[in-house]
């Protein structure tokens, strides 16, 4: 954990992405959550935006997320930020959070339920174990390829495995062809890394995909429409809300949000969790000897790693969080890297253990509403790509330092090489 010098905690602006270059800032929040736990971001690096609250502690993370009439997921979106720039570049679109509004993700009760009741039914954990065997070829199917490309053994787990897996698992059940899945791992990268300029040149480019996507999905939701197969698109052609049909608008954001939301996340848990197993022998052997079960193990991987620093929801009203006034309008942003690590619920909560039994994280959201659709699939993908990953590499050892990716709101790395 980087060591950060004593500083008045209310100078400090969670946004500046310097603080976040060894991962969270993990000593940062742990002070906020004792000493300012609801805490005034300015979000310096873009004056034409408010700055946020930031809810630090679990308790208060969880009780906002539940209180959807207060704090909502629709009235500015689930980002801090909307406006990436002061004057938006030709091509972009001219309201980016009326975009962002066709998806759940970033809308209230009661639309919000009708649309999530659609497919709620496709990613129970049950169903889940639908696609056991197609995530294993998956999983195995991408690791023969990073080893046929890398005959030395010598390869990154996140850029040669870890991108192409949640990938295909997704893509199969919207029912894009597997060859396909480079460009939704692209597209992915560039519509969400878009605070890594090694990722992201500039946000023209996320425009860029954003139409590449569109007209990729356009193209998808046509041939459904002729003719219709056993895959998540059909279904969401088909589905009726209050007796009407989706339109296509709302039918490719639907599409856009399951592949962001299923691709990003899954690989960065999983891919960080592998590392903090490679980092730790005694943790390894308790998975590879079966003294914890993979289930647990997956959990402590999402607790200790989740993939969405954040959330944001906005007050409808003036209102307060643990005694800090909160005004209409503002932004209150739900740091689940932070209530992850809270002590009050987690004992030794820096510490990675696999062995850590009740394991009541945030990771896929304080448990509100919005908690994370998928959250049965990717558990048991993760499950399974434990499985196989110690299966089939028994030697398996970092090799380098690796480096994250840039980004206040995806936790990931951006690089883990490993060799077999
Ligand atoms: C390790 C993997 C994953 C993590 C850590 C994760 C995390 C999250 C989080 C934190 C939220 C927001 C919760 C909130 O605001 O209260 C969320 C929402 C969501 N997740 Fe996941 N997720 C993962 C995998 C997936 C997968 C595989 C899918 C596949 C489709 C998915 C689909 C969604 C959707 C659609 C939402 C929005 C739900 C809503 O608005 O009701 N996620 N996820």
């Amino acid at each position: 954990m980087a060591t950060i010098p004593a500083q008045d905690l209310t100078r400090v602006d969670l946004s500046d992405l310097s603080l976040w270059e060894d991962g969270p800032p993990h000593e940062l929040f742990s002070r906020m959550r004792d000493e300012h736990p609801v805490h005034w971001s300015p979000l310096g690096g873009f004056p034409w935006e408010a700055g946020f609250w930031s809810v630090t502690r679990y308790e208060d993370i969880a009780w906002v997320g539940r209180d959807w009439e207060t704090f909502s997921s629709e009235r500015g979106g689930i980002l801090a930020v909307n406006q990436f720039m002061e004057t938006p570049p030709p091509g972009a679109p001219e309201d980016p959070l009326a975009l962002q509004r066709l998806m759940m993700i970033s809308q209230d009760p009661p639309r919000h339920d009708r649309l999530k009741a659609l497919v709620q039914r496709a990613f129970t954990p049950k169903r889940a174990l639908d696609h056991t065997e197609r995530m294993r070829d998956i999983i195995n199917g991408a690791y023969d390829r990073a080893l046929e490309r890398n005959p030395d053994g010598h390869f990154d787990l996140v850029q040669d495995v870890g991108v192409y897996v949640p990938a295909m698992v997704i893509g199969d059940m919207l029912g894009v062809p597997r060859e396909d899945a480079f460009k939704l791992v692209d597209w992915t990268n560039r519509t969400t890394a878009f605070e890594d300029p090694r990722v992201v040149k500039d946000i023209e480019d996320t425009w860029v995909a954003l139409q590449e996507v569109f007209g990729y999905v356009h193209q998808i939701v046509e041939a459904r429409k002729a003719h219709p197969q056993d895959d998540l698109t059909s279904a969401l052609l088909q589905a009726e809300v209050d007796d009407e049909h989706l339109t296509d608008e709302q039918v490719i954001m639907f599409w856009f949000l399951l592949m962001v939301a299923g691709n990003d996340s899954t690989r960065a848990t999983f891919t960080s969790g592998m590392r903090s197993l490679l980092e730790d022998p005694e943790q390894l052997a308790l998975v590879r000897d079966g003294d914890v079960t993979r289930e647990q193990a997956i959990e402590e991987f999402v607790r200790y790693h989740p993939a969405f620093a954040y959330m944001r929801r906005t007050a409808m009203k003036d209102t307060e969080i643990a005694g800090q006034p909160i005004a209409e309008g503002d932004k209150v942003l739900l740091w689940f890297v932070s209530g992850n690590r809270d002590a009050s619920v987690f004992e030794d909560p820096h510490r990675f253990d696999v062995r850590r039994d009740p394991n009541a994280h945030q990771g896929f959201g304080g448990g509100g509403r919005h908690f994370c659709l998928g959250a049965g699939l990717a558990r048991l993908e993760m499950q399974i790509w434990l499985e196989e990953t110690l299966r089939r590499f028994p030697g398996l050892r970092l090799d380098g330092a690796g480096d994250r990716l840039a980004s206040t709101f995806l936790n990931q790395n951006r690089s883990i090489p490993v060799a077999v």
